[in-house]
């Protein structure tokens, strides 16, 4: 009887009760054992996991969170941690395991294959920074959240005539800003991957106000620095109304969208495909808009970059 382990890990996206469905739902249909693994890799550690049944993720698809909860690990970064987490495994007779979650969590996927368990990463988070990886599961709904949230705060910047510094999550990634701010129209996208001079960003609010506009925004990415002091900065250099929202953890919850739930089912159900035919050390998800399966060592030793083209439209329709 194959028997195949599961887990999120990190921070949780949106389509991680989906991806965790299509293991467990995919891994039943071609007659395998299917264990839940609860705290990501600190309940690995601990041995906190159940087997789970095809009712276990009845009901979830469309839930934001991750029924197996998540955790970011200090005791699964040594030697001894990831030993302890590969005996439980052991115990249990799994000796494959589909990590759902970032790159660090992909990264301890890769570090427990030295340890014998065959394991497939699948990109789940809202910061879309995993080189190779068109797009990761959460950063669709993500993206939309923060849409949502924008086209409301530029209902009160128009009526007062305000400038609005919107912050965004990403980590040191600019592709939720990048894209936020094309969605939302925003005057000036800051993300940490392009350097932009702050007399740009100044000159671009005073000539679209010279122009009649009624309110500016401005994305930033929360990988270039605090909102709250770069808000200051536009007001003192401006003297326009500045005001500052910090999107936060809004971002990470919610039911996640049509997209992320339809990318999760197929990248869950690609990692157990891969498992049964023997693969390990690999992490699935789309390349070039075809379903692809990389090496973790190939994907994860390079940093994500931002699409250089979108960075040039938005510069283009934003001015
Ligand atoms: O990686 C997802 C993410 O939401 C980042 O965008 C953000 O920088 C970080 O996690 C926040 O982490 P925490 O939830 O631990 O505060």
């Amino acid at each position: 009887m194959e028997k195949i382990g599961v887990l999120t890990s990190g921070g949780d996206a949106p389509g991680m009760n989906a991806a965790i469905r299509a293991v467990v739902r995919k891994g039943i249909f071609h007659g395998a054992e299917v264990y839940g693994i609860y705290y990501g890799y600190e309940g690995l550690i601990n041995g906190t996991m159940k087997k789970m049944e095809v009712g276990s993720v009845g009901d979830i698809i469309h839930r934001g969170g991750t029924i197996l909860y998540t955790a970011r690990s200090e005791r699964f970064r040594t030697e001894k941690g990831q030993k302890e987490a590969a005996r439980q495994l052991e115990k249990y007779g799994i000796d494959k395991l589909v990590v759902i979650g970032g790159d660090g969590s992909i990264r301890g996927a890769q570090a427990l294959t030295t340890y014998g368990i065959k394991c497939i990463g699948v990109p789940a988070t809202i910061d879309n920074d995993i080189y190779g990886i068109d797009y990761t599961i959460g950063f669709d709904t993500a993206l939309n959240t923060a849409i949502e949230a924008i086209d409301k705060i530029r209902d009160t910047a128009t009526s007062h005539e305000r400038t609005y510094v919107v912050e965004v999550m990403g980590r040191d990634a600019g592709d939720l800003a990048l894209y936020a701010g094309i969605a939302a129209g925003a005057e000036s996208i800051i993300i940490p991957e392009k350097e932009e001079p702050f007399s740009n960003v100044v000159e671009r609010l005073k000539k679209a106000r010279a122009r009649g506009k009624k309110h500016s925004i401005i994305l930033l990415a929360e990988g270039v620095g605090d909102g709250i002091e770069y808000g200051k900065k536009i007001q003192e250099a401006t003297s326009y109304e500045t005001r500052v929202t910090v999107l936060g953890h809004i971002q990470r919850g919610g039911s996640p969208s049509a997209r992320d739930r339809v990318l999760a089912s197929t990248l869950g159900g690609k990692a157990v495909e891969l498992l049964l035919q023997g693969k390990s050390g690999l992490i699935v998800g789309y390349r070039n808009n075809e379903l692809t399966a990389q090496p973790i060592d190939d994907l994860l030793s390079k940093k994500s970059t931002i699409d250089e083209k979108m960075y040039e439209l938005s510069k283009a329709l934003s001015y």
